[in-house]
């Protein structure tokens, strides 16, 4: 079957060889570094909150001779190859289980590339999740967490989604009940950041100071509080390299949001509002980036 195929094909039900489902995005509400682990990464903790802003991945089982799993996307920057984090989620699933089927996985891509919105953690989350059904594979959802961390640290909070604490690598997760309501506005610059270069660069004694020291209490500060108490340590490494970052986040503020921050490792930043009318107002004055609106989705 060609690419366009695949991408046409009218897949819109789920049945024993197809599944279909969107896969969201996340952004991180403040981020805050602990220590450098001997093992080369970082114990952090973070709010991990998914969001409205999807891909839509479709699963097609096949059971034919070579039974291959093979990428398809309409998005050039994301690799249709073993480096895709999806292909990586389908062959350790296959590797774990002993399935001997193939599969095409079909990605529709949004969620803007190496934005620290989570995009390829996110497909590889999504996959887990279809294949455990299509292969009839049958593992819980706690297992699915757990070789989800094997592919990559944001990937377990993609099986679980909604609100969550993330400690650790950012693999142990906390559900946080809330249902708090705002809307954002996403600002994606073209720059893809790595977050390997970030995590090298980072400076200790710039993130030392005296910010929120538990992330799990911030449903209890009010949204204007948000900018004193909350903040992302990766900020300092990225801004420093990206000035116009620094402009972005200020023109947010200075543009009714309530909290501004960047996600992640960047490059997106985000500013949040109360009113829907607010976001879409500021949104008229980011004409040069990839902007989305966006509301947070609850589980
Ligand atoms: O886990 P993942 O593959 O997404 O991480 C990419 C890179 O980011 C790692 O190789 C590591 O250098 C860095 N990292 C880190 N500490 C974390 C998460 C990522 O140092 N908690």
């Amino acid at each position: 079957m060609s690419k366009d195929l695949l991408m046409d094909s009218k897949l819109n039900e789920n049945s024993s060889t197809q599944r279909q489902i969107f896969s969201f995005a996340k952004i991180n509400i403040g981020l805050r570094i602990i220590r450098k682990r001997p093992d080369g990464y970082h114990d952090l903790e973070t709010i991990f909150q998914e969001i409205s802003v999807s891909d839509r991945i479709t699963c097609l089982s096949n059971s034919n001779s070579i039974a291959e799993i093979r990428i398809f996307t309409n998005n050039p920057q994301c690799p249709a190859s073993q480096k895709n984090l999806a292909f990586q989620a389908a062959d350790l699933l296959r590797k774990f289980t002993g399935e001997k089927k193939g599969c095409d996985i079909i990605i529709d891509k949004k969620i803007p590339v190496g934005a620290g919105l989570g995009g390829g953690s996110s497909n590889a989350a999504s996959v887990l999740v279809s294949l455990n059904k299509l292969w009839d594979c049958n593992l819980a959802n706690s297992e699915l967490v757990k070789l989800a961390s094997q592919i990559g640290s944001d990937v377990p909070f993609f099986v679980v989604g909604g609100c969550a604490l993330g400690r650790g690598r950012g693999e142990i997760l906390t559900p946080i009940k809330n249902r708090l309501k705002y809307w954002g506005l996403l600002i994606s610059p073209s720059a893809i950041i790595s977050t390997k270069w970030v995590y090298e660069n980072l400076n200790f004694d710039l993130t030392k100071r005296g910010k929120m020291s538990k992330f799990d209490g911030f449903i209890q500060i009010d949204f204007e509080e948000w900018q004193n108490n909350i903040q992302n340590d990766l900020e300092n490494v990225v801004f420093r390299k990206h000035q116009e970052f620094q402009a972005i986040k200020e023109k947010l503020y200075s543009s009714r949001a309530f909290y501004a921050q960047m996600s992640g490792s960047g490059s997106s930043l985000y500013g949040l509002f109360v009113k829907r009318d607010d976001a879409l107002a500021a949104q008229k004055l980011f004409k040069e980036y990839k902007t989305f609106i966006f509301k947070p989705r609850y589980v």
